[in-house]
C-alpha cells in the first residue's frame, strides 16, 4: 500500500492551536455561542475578541459585552473572552494567536469576509478558518435583533437568557 501522506496543516503542527473569533458582539447572539462552542471543541483554546471600535459603538459599552460573553462562555473552560483595538492580526501576534476563526452565515458573507481572510494571510500569514453558521442562525445578526427588539419583536429565542435581559433594560423594559 503507499505509504499515508499526513497533513502538516494547522491540527498537526502545532501542539496547542490557539484561534480567535473576533467580532463586535453588540450584542453576543446565540449565532455567534454556537461557532465559538464549536471551535472550542476543534481546538484547545479560544479566545473571543471583541473590537473596540469608536466608529461604531452601541448599545453596548465594551466591558458590558465583555461581562455578557464571559456569563454566556462560563461553562466552557478553554474559552476566555478579551478586547482589542487596531488591526486584529496584531493581536494575534501579540497573544500567540494561530488563527482566526470566523462563522459564515451564508454567500452574501463570503466575499468580504474572504477578502477579510487575504487580506489578513497577506500582511501576517494568519490564516482564517471558516465554519458554516447552523441553519437555525443562517438569518441571525446582532443588527436585526436590534432592530427587531427596537420596535418589540420577541428576540428571546435569538439570545442567551442574559443577554435577552440586558437588552431589555437597555432599551427601557
Ligand atoms: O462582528 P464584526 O463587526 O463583523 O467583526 C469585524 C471584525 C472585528 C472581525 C473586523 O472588523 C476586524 O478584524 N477589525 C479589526 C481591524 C482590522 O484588523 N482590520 C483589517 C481587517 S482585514
Amino acid at each position: 500500500a503507499p505509504p499515508v501522506r499526513r497533513c502538516r496543516g494547522l491540527l498537526r503542527s502545532r501542539t496547542m492551536p490557539h484561534v480567535v473569533c473576533p467580532g463586535s458582539f453588540d450584542p453576543p447572539t446565540l449565532g455567534h455561542l454556537d461557532i465559538v462552542r464549536r471551535a472550542a471543541q476543534l481546538f484547545d483554546r479560544v479566545t473571543v475578541a471583541v473590537l473596540i471600535n469608536p466608529d461604531k459603538s452601541g448599545p453596548f459599552t465594551v466591558d458590558e459585552r465583555l461581562d455578557l460573553l464571559r456569563v454566556a462562555g462560563s461553562g466552557w473552560a478553554n474559552v476566555t473572552v478579551d478586547s482589542f483595538d487596531g488591526l486584529l492580526v496584531d493581536y494575534c501576534r501579540r497573544n500567540g494567536i494561530d488563527a482566526i476563526v470566523k462563522g459564515l452565515r451564508a454567500v452574501s458573507d463570503f466575499e468580504y469576509e474572504l477578502q477579510m481572510a487575504q487580506m489578513n494571510a497577506g500582511l501576517a500569514g494568519i490564516d482564517t478558518v471558516f465554519i458554516p453558521a447552523s441553519p437555525e442562525h443562517s438569518f441571525l445578526s446582532s443588527s436585526l435583533v436590534k432592530q427587531v427588539a427596537r420596535y418589540g419583536g420577541d428576540v428571546s429565542a435569538l439570545l442567551p437568557a442574559q443577554v435577552t435581559a440586558a437588552l431589555a433594560r437597555k432599551l427601557g423594559r
